[in-house]
This record gives structure tokens, sequence and C-alpha cells, in this order.
């Protein structure tokens, strides 16, 4: 099954799983205190998934939009943003490993859980960084190594994490500079009949 139909079965139900919710949250939460937010910036969410990282933060930038290659979480994103009021939000159907071209230029360009899915690194991150007005930022959210033990489910899963150092170098050879990588949250779940915990980074850098 590809990844598409995954994500796309997976929306409906992806927003009552509370570990995950808690998680997202606390992504969120690390991600806009380093990157603090205002209401003239345009920010691109890649890979939004339902809106869990960005939809709560939409209030406080002039316009949000979330890109993703699961049509599913982006109608949920959609009707969520509707739900919500919000009226400076907009989604698209995008698949930047098939190196189409991001519509606009962002100040700010977040993404959650996203890059273990894509299996090439660099051509996607260029695309990023071409996307980026002078001087905006990238803030990445993913898994530290996992030894492939937090997916239950391994379709489409192309990295079992990041080794920290090697990723910053993803950054840097793809154009951004001051490139740092921290601690975002840890996220703790069954594996097999041990509970395993699971921490999770931030990658930041500028154009
Ligand atoms: C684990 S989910 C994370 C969703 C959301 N960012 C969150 O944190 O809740 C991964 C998301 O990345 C999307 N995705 C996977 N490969 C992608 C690609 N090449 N381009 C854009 N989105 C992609 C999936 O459709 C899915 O919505």
């Amino acid at each position: 099954m590809s990844a598409e139909n995954r994500f796309d079965q997976a929306a409906e139900e992806w927003d009552s799983l509370e570990p995950r919710k808690k998680m997202i949250r606390a992504i969120s939460e690390r991600m806009f205190e380093r990157l603090p937010l205002n209401a003239e910036m345009d920010v691109l969410d890649f890979g939004c998934g339902t809106g869990l990282l960005s939809l709560r933060v939409a209030d406080q930038v002039k316009s949000l939009t979330g890109i993703d290659t699961s049509s599913g979480m982006l109608n949920t994103f959609e009707q969520k943003a509707t739900q919500m009021g919000l009226k400076n939000t907009q989604t698209q159907w995008l698949d930047l490993t098939q190196k189409m071209e991001i519509p606009g230029q962002y100040d700010l360009i977040v993404s959650s859980m996203v890059f273990h899915h894509v299996k090439e690194l660099n051509p996607v991150l260029v695309l990023l960084h071409r996307a980026l007005k002078p001087e905006g930022q990238l803030c990445i959210a993913d898994l530290d190594l996992d030894g492939g033990l937090f997916h239950e489910n391994a379709v489409d899963v192309f990295h079992n994490g990041f080794d920290r150092k090697a990723f910053a170098e993803a950054l840097k050879t793809a154009g951004f500079s001051a490139v740092e990588v921290t601690d975002a949250t840890s996220i703790t779940k069954p594996v097999g009949d041990e509970l395993r915990s699971f921490s999770i980074f931030l990658a930041t850098g500028e154009k």
C-alpha cells in the first residue's frame, strides 16, 4: 500500500490518539518557543497531516499553507480549519519527492514526523530552501535513531529515525545556515511487552 493510501485511511482517526496529540502538541510548543510567530508571517507546514502541529497557531500568523500527499489528511485539515473559523489557511496536494515546485514564498516552513517517510532528503530540502524568503526559517521535528522499533507498520518508512549530526549536515548541504539540532520531546509507547521511550529532535536552519 502506498503512503498516500495509508494516510488517507488514517486521516479520520488521526486526531483520536491521545499520545500522538500530546506528542505533537509538545513539538509544536517547543517549535514556536524557538521561532516566535507574528501576524506578518506566511507559514508552510510540509506533510501537514490533519494540522495537529500548525492549525493551533494559525490565528497568530498572516497565512498558513498545508501541503501533503494524502487527500484524506488535507480534507480533515480543511474541515478543522473551517470549524475553527480560520480564513487564512489553505491546502495543496503536493509531492516534493516528485520534484513539484512549492507555490509561494514563506517566512517559516515547519514539518513534524514527515522526513522518515522521505527516501531522499536532499531534493526535498532543496525545494524547501527555495520556497523560503531571504532569512526565512526551517524547523523540522523527527525521530532520533529508533532501531526500527517506533513503527509497527513499517510500510513507507525509509529511515529508522535520524542521526542528528547527519541530519544537520543534510540541511547544510541543501544550503541552510545557522543549523541547530536540539531536543523537542519524547514519546513513550508499548513495543512488544515493554514500554519504550523515543526521543524527537528539532532541527532548525535559516536561508
Ligand atoms: C506521520 S504523519 C505526520 C502528520 C503531521 N505532520 C503530524 O505531525 O501530525 C506523516 C505525514 O506526511 C505525509 N507525507 C508522507 N510523504 C510525504 C511527501 N513526500 N510529501 C508530503 N507529505 C508527505 C503523509 O501523508 C502524512 O500526512
